[in-house]
């Protein structure tokens, strides 16, 4: 009875050494294939080595990039259906905000009588609820290609003005405004808007000489200006502008302040141009607002 009635497996030494390295190697050997399977999937995170060049440029990139011109390569315009298809149909395709509304004749009728280089100049200056250059900047849209966007609109909505021309080479941008010529009424109906825009196709320039007149010689200004200008319209009442001299006809007018009278001038009104549709200096406008209303007293 002194021998132990059961029969112990480990029996020397050496098999308790291997059953204790058993004992803590199987559980670690299984842990470690566990962990391997739930992890199983493909690494992409930070610290693998998974993620291409390609990926890492992308993901490091810096927030804004500056785009590098090369200021004497010409110059590609863009088409005035491109500029109107980017900028300009966010309000003219709907009708948004009062805007003419792309192909409605109706809408574009009365604002293509005006002439090209007027609805030009609202293109660029903007007016009501329009923003300057349909809210461009003239780095990204040159005149020029505002001007053909105004062109592509007003001739799918009636009008058949001439493609504006391309400014020569090196030319400033501003150039692109007075470079588009004026355009042929015949779409536009009315005679007496044809006799206007005929009256005034050679404005712009020819207001250029009576700018910068100053003080003294400002009624002088205001004659030249009206001459080369105003009398477009006003000397025979074309668009039933008030006439030269015509007391009756400016009598109404003149109760008004001449702050406001000279506004009208400035700004536009009814079928009056802003500035009669020249660039001249407000100084000018207001100098011929004087001359006209005192022939008319
Ligand atoms: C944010 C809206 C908006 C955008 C963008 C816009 N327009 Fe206009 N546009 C208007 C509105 C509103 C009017 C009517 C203004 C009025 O008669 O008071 C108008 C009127 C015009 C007229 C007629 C001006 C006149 O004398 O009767 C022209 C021409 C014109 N836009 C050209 C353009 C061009 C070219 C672009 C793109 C480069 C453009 N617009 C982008 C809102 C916009
Ligand atoms: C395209 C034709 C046209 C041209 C060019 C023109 N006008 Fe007029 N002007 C009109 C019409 C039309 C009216 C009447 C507007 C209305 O009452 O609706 C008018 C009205 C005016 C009025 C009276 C505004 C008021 O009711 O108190 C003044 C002032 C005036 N114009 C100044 C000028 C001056 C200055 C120039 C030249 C720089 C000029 N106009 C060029 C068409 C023109």
């Amino acid at each position: 009875m002194s021998e132990a009635p059961h029969k112990a497996p480990i029996k020397t030494p050496a098999q308790l050494v291997a059953a204790v390295i058993a004992g803590f190697a199987v559980p670690i050997i299984i842990i470690v294939l566990l962990a391997i399977y739930v992890d199983n999937s493909t690494r992409t995170g930070a610290g693998t080595d998974s993620l291409s060049e390609a990926e890492v440029t992308a993901r490091i990139k810096p927030l804004a990039q500056v785009e590098i011109r090369d200021a004497n390569a010409p110059r590609v315009y863009k088409s005035g259906e491109e500029v109107y298809k980017a900028v300009c149909s966010a309000c003219h395709a709907s009708g948004a905000a009062g805007a003419p509304k792309f192909t409605n004749t109706a809408d574009w009728a009365p604002r293509i009588a005006q002439g090209f280089d007027t609805l030009l100049h609202t293109a660029l200056a903007g007016k009501g609820a329009m923003p300057p250059r349909g809210g461009t900047s003239p780095d990204d849209y040159s005149d020029f290609e505002i001007a053909r966007a105004v062109a592509y609109m007003a001739n799918n909505s009636g009008a058949s003005f001439p493609e504006p021309a391309q400014p020569a080479a090196g030319a400033a941008a501003a150039s692109g405004a007075t470079a588009a010529a004026p355009a042929g009424a015949s779409d536009a109906g009315a005679a007496q808007a044809a006799a206007a825009l005929a009256a005034m196709a050679s404005v712009p320039q020819a207001a250029a000489p009576a700018a910068g007149a100053t003080g003294a010689d400002a009624s002088q200004a205001g004659k030249a200006l009206y001459q080369q200008v105003c009398q477009a319209c006003h000397a025979a009442g074309v668009l039933n502008a008030p006439k030269f001299g015509d007391k009756e006809a400016w009598a109404p007018r003149l109760k008004e302040p001449m702050d406001t009278v000279y506004n009208y001038a400035l700004h536009g009104k009814g079928a009056m141009p802003p500035k009669g549709g020249s660039n001249a200096s407000d100084a000018d406008v207001k100098a011929a607002v004087d001359y006209m209303v005192s022939a008319a007293k």
